[in-house]
């Protein structure tokens, strides 16, 4: 009994660990920004080589870029670099591009795999000079090696044991030059000590869907299957602002098509798939309903702790606020407040829910009546 207890809370830490995990959890949701195993596959078709074939982010691309030139010229290595935000968005690709357009090598790893000291050292001294380490869910990495990232950030030198037992003694040995490349979900869980030693921090946001559109078409494009512009902006428009989601939902309404019709992507089948996946007009599924209702049908529309949301859920925490939420909040469909969170007006219209003014609980409602989504 405590037995198998043990071995489910450890399947939950392992699940908190790897951001991957959350597509574990919820195996079969489309519009999960996690990867999922077989994206893996196409994530090597999808994947933009260069800066002039990665979509949007404009400013970032054009910083980026002009870092690249400068390090280049100079022969030295990038200066090290930050990339945060949501999972889907493209970190990981542009980690792949910054090598690519640097002409050197990438060398990738996680934070949780990253156990000790030596492992760190085992990394850093396979570099070669100007190559570029990505370190992925960077603020998952254990306190005592992150400290001793420090050192190999700052002056590229490391610390390591020489000798045995009682004739141990720590040694500093040079490292090449490199580039760190750091990702994470969260810049909120970073230590300030880590944080400072970034020259540049690239924050990723949301693609507006005429990003997604494109990306779309190129994917499509890729895979040679013929899609209908409109087509592509519907697909962008219920991809959550995510270019993994976009490429997940092509492939989704390739199936469809090649099935169901002529194989041609056209408006029809991207609905119809859609509707059958259980997708909304706003890009949502099961789970994310599932969020706002437990928030307005069983907290009132809150506040309510993120604790609460994910229990209610059964779903770890760090995937409540990781995958589910920031798009929610990004939209404007959840508020974050201090004590919780609240579902907005926006929340409710979505769900078709009317709203009741909490300061006047009498009949008097705050809209006439909510719309439902088409
Ligand atoms: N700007 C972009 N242009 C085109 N495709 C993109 C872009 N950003 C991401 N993608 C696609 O989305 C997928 C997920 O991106 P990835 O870099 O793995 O995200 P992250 O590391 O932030 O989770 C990639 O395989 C790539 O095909
Ligand atoms: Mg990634």
């Amino acid at each position: 009994m405590a037995r198998a207890k043990s071995q489910k809370s450890g399947d939950a830490t392992k699940a908190a660990l790897a951001t991957a995990s959350a597509g574990a959890v919820a195996a079969s949701r489309p519009v999960d920004a996690a990867p999922q195993p077989e994206d893996v596959r196409f994530d090597k078709a999808l994947r933009p080589r260069s800066f002039d074939d990665y979509v949007g982010q404009t400013k970032h691309k054009e910083n980026l870029r002009v870092f690249v030139e400068a390090a280049r010229r100079r022969g030295e290595a990038l200066d090290h670099l930050l990339l945060s935000g949501p999972p889907g968005l493209g970190k990981t690709t542009l980690a792949q591009i910054l090598a690519f357009e640097m002409g050197v090598t990438l060398h990738m790893t996680t934070g949780p795999v990253v156990e000790h000291k030596g492992a760190l050292a085992g990394l850093l001294t396979k570099l070669a000079p100007r190559d570029i380490l990505f370190i992925d869910e960077i603020h998952r990495m254990p306190p005592a090696v992150e400290e001793s990232l420090y050192l190999a950030m700052d002056e590229f030198r490391i610390d390591v044991m020489m000798g045995e037992a009682a004739f141990a003694q720590s040694v500093q040995i040079p490292v090449e030059p490199f580039t760190l490349v750091g990702a994470t979900t969260r810049t909120g869980m970073l230590t300030a000590p880590l944080f400072s030693r970034f020259g540049h921090n690239v924050r990723l946001d949301f693609y507006p869907v005429e990003d997604l559109a494109k990306i779309v078409v190129r994917s499509a494009g890729l895979l040679q299957t013929e899609i209908d512009p409109a087509a592509a902006v519907e697909i962008a428009t219920r991809a959550r602002g995510t270019p993994r989601v976009a490429n997940r939902l092509l492939r989704r309404v390739r199936d469809f098509a090649e099935v169901l019709g002529t194989g041609k992507a056209d408006l029809a089948i991207v609905k119809r798939a859609c509707e059958r996946l259980d997708i909304d007009a706003a890009g949502f599924d099961e789970m994310d309903r599932r969020l706002l209702r437990i928030i307005i049908e069983d907290y009132d529309g809150g506040p309510v702790g993120v604790e609460t949301i994910a229990a209610a859920m059964s779903e770890p925490r760090d995937t409540v606020e990781d995958v589910y939420e920031p798009y929610l909040l990004q939209q404007g469909y959840l508020g974050r407040t201090p004590r919780g969170r609240i579902a907005t007006r926006r929340a409710y219209e979505h769900l078709g829910i009317e709203q009741v003014s909490k300061s006047d609980t009498s009949d008097k409602k705050s809209k006439e009546s909510g719309k439902l989504f088409d």
